[in-house]
């Protein structure tokens, strides 16, 4: 059986959360917490920003927001849900400076410093080992298998079998830079071994899947069946709003109530929750955000295509669960260069201002160039700068 408790830190199960005046008594005079009463230092605001009792401290609790996201997530269920295991409520959710903060947070209550370790499953996303280094935890490796970038399932389990001090792995699905979805059997095989640890599954791309029933696909609707799970989403892509920094954590109920007692009280600034409330609305921004993602599918396919058009484009060796591409430059022999894509993304951004990222020296991702899907002037710009620049870099 899993055992939580042994896997959050001691400090952290006794966490007393702060505890604020404006938790027991909401109305009145509120003299009780240092604010300026007077009102923001402003000579004008909008309507919607006096609503907003910017020079009071925001809601820590953020409970109409997190009701909005589940009430979204639980539409969509994942076929891999028993009917016994409940919908996702607000309990099981602990909301962050974007994902970034969920990371790290992670970490900072289950990984001892100089002691536990995380897992990772490279090539993956740069965070994960930022926060490692920063946290002073070691990182056990476990590459993606290739070609595909799918889990090694097998050493994956042997790993945490054979190291008791590794307290999470992150799981990236879709991935970055791989844009492949990882197959949820295979992260269920994990969660299903008897291990004290918890797989984070990093759903950042997760609405831009190919999968016909895209929301299907997230795992977030499992945390309550599996309780060594843990799902983080973002609003910083399918939504288009990594400006306000919002990220989200799915868990188990015990696992969430852990998290917001460590969380500072007011992460989520007023404004923020403002956006992310009429973001994730029925009626205000869901409708938007899937034809944002319709638009970054099709757009996917004409980049790739056009791009693949060209001499010295290669294969896409990423899959197309995300909203970029990962693709292959090629010398004048045809075979993939770091030295040529690098030039010719100093290239792109120096003389043309298009700006792309070389992820060369990533495992098995020799070679190539990150893309992400823009708008179609801008990609109609990408093509034809690409053309452009590849014939000057690889002559
Ligand atoms: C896989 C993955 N996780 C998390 C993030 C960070 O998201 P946020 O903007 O919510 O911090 C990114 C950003 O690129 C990402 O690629």
């Amino acid at each position: 059986m899993f055992d939580i408790k042994s896997v959050v830190r001691p400090n952290i199960l006794g966490l007393e959360p702060y505890r604020c005046a404006r938790d027991d008594f909401k109305v009145g005079i509120l003299l009780d917490a240092n604010e300026n009463t007077k009102g923001p230092a402003l000579t004008s605001l909008t309507e919607e920003e006096e609503l907003l009792d910017l020079n009071r401290y925001p809601d820590p609790h953020q409970i109409v927001l997190k009701q909005q996201i589940v009430d979204f997530r639980n539409l969509s269920v994942n076929a891999n849900k028993t009917a016994a295991s409940e919908p996702i409520s607000p309990d099981n959710l602990c909301l962050g400076v974007g994902s970034d903060e969920s990371i790290d947070m992670l970490m900072r209550c289950c990984c001892t410093p100089g002691k536990d370790k995380i897992l990772t499953c490279p090539p993956t996303y740069g965070m994960y080992s930022i926060c490692a280094t920063v946290n002073d935890v070691d990182i056990a490796k476990v590459p993606l298998l290739f070609p595909g970038f799918q889990i090694d399932v097998e050493s994956i389990i042997s790993t945490i079998k054979g190291d008791s001090t590794i307290k999470l792995i992150y799981l990236t699905s879709p991935g970055n830079p791989t844009g492949q979805l990882i197959k949820v059997i295979d992260i269920i095989k994990i969660l299903e071994v008897q291990w004290n640890g918890f797989v984070v599954v990093d759903e950042a791309y997760i609405d831009f899947t190919e999968s016909e029933s895209s929301a299907s696909e997230s795992m977030c609707t499992l945390v309550n069946q599996y309780p060594n799970l843990v799902v983080l989403q973002t609003l910083s892509k399918s939504f288009g709003l990594a400006g306000i920094r919002l990220g989200i954590t799915y868990s188990s109920k015990e696992l969430a109530s852990y998290l917001n007692a460590m969380k500072y009280p007011y992460n989520i600034s007023s404004l923020t929750a403002n956006i992310a409330t009429r973001a994730t609305g029925t009626e205000t921004g869901l409708g938007v955000m899937r034809k944002f993602v319709d638009h970054v599918t099709k757009q996917r396919q004409w980049v790739l295509e056009n791009l693949q058009k060209l001499d010295g484009i290669g294969k896409s060796i990423g899959g197309f669960d995300s909203n970029f591409l990962l693709l292959e430059i090629l010398d004048s022999e045809g075979k993939p260069s770091n030295h040529v894509a690098e030039k010719l993304y100093t290239k792109l951004a120096t003389e043309n201002q298009v700006v792309v990222r070389f992820r060369g020296k990533e495992l098995n991702c020799t070679g190539c160039l990150r893309i992400s899907i823009g708008s179609e002037e801008e990609s109609a710009t990408l093509v034809e700068t690409f053309r452009k620049c590849l014939k000057e870099v690889r002559q």
